[in-house]
């Protein structure tokens, strides 16, 4: 069908003339928005199709991630799991290794106290229960000079120096630091 659009084109092969034969407007504008719906589709942030879009995609790797990886402030066990681990003499090894290395300095290598208090007395300046131990252990207390041990070290291994200095209670060093804070 000619329209006025129309136009004979001035080649010839074979006897064979062409005309320069436009689209339509309404299919051209068609496909443009087909092109203009690519990255809807390449990113897909609503969920267009299969699947549940970037978007909610996204969302549920994080999640999933935050439940795999629980954050390593405030404590991870129970008191009583605690007491259990003070009396594990495998977690008490862990954790006398970690003590050795990283607290001892400061607390002194039997725990008497130095630069830091006395761990085995039952005077305590930040809690003595379980989960205040292990939080002044990982948050630290950082304007007096005690690290916060929860950004230095594993979760496993601030939970088994955890445990080890709930163990050191009651053990009595010579010449220790006087006790600091209240006896509860
Ligand atoms: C650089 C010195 C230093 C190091 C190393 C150090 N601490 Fe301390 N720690 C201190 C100081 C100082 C305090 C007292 C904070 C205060 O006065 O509030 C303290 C307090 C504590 C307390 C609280 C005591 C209480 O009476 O409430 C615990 C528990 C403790 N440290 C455990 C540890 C453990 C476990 C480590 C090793 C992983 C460690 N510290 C390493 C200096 C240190």
């Amino acid at each position: 069908m000619a329209t006025d659009d129309d136009r004979l084109l001035d080649h010839e092969y074979d006897g064979i003339r062409e005309y320069d034969n436009p689209l339509p407007t309404w299919w051209k504008l068609l496909f443009y928005a087909t092109i203009l719906l690519v990255p809807l589709y390449y990113w897909d942030p609503f969920g267009i199709g299969v699947g549940p879009g970037s978007t909610k995609a996204y969302d549920a790797e994080v999640a999933q991630f935050a439940a795999e990886h629980p954050t390593t402030t405030g404590p991870t066990l129970s008191d009583e799991q605690f007491a259990a681990l003070a009396t594990d003499s495998r977690a008490l090894a862990d954790g006398k290794a970690v003590y050795t290395a990283n607290c001892a300095v400061c607390h002194r290598a039997d725990g008497g106290g130095q630069i830091g208090p006395n761990l085995t007395d039952d005077a305590w300046i930040h809690g003595a229960t379980p989960a205040a131990i292990h939080t002044t252990i990982s948050e630290g207390v950082l304007a007096k000079g005690m690290p916060n041990w929860g950004k230095l070290l594993a979760p496993e291994k601030v939970d088994a120096v955890t445990a080890y200095v709930i163990s050191l209670k009651g053990s009595n060093p010579p010449n220790p630091k006087a006790p600091e804070g209240v006896t509860p």
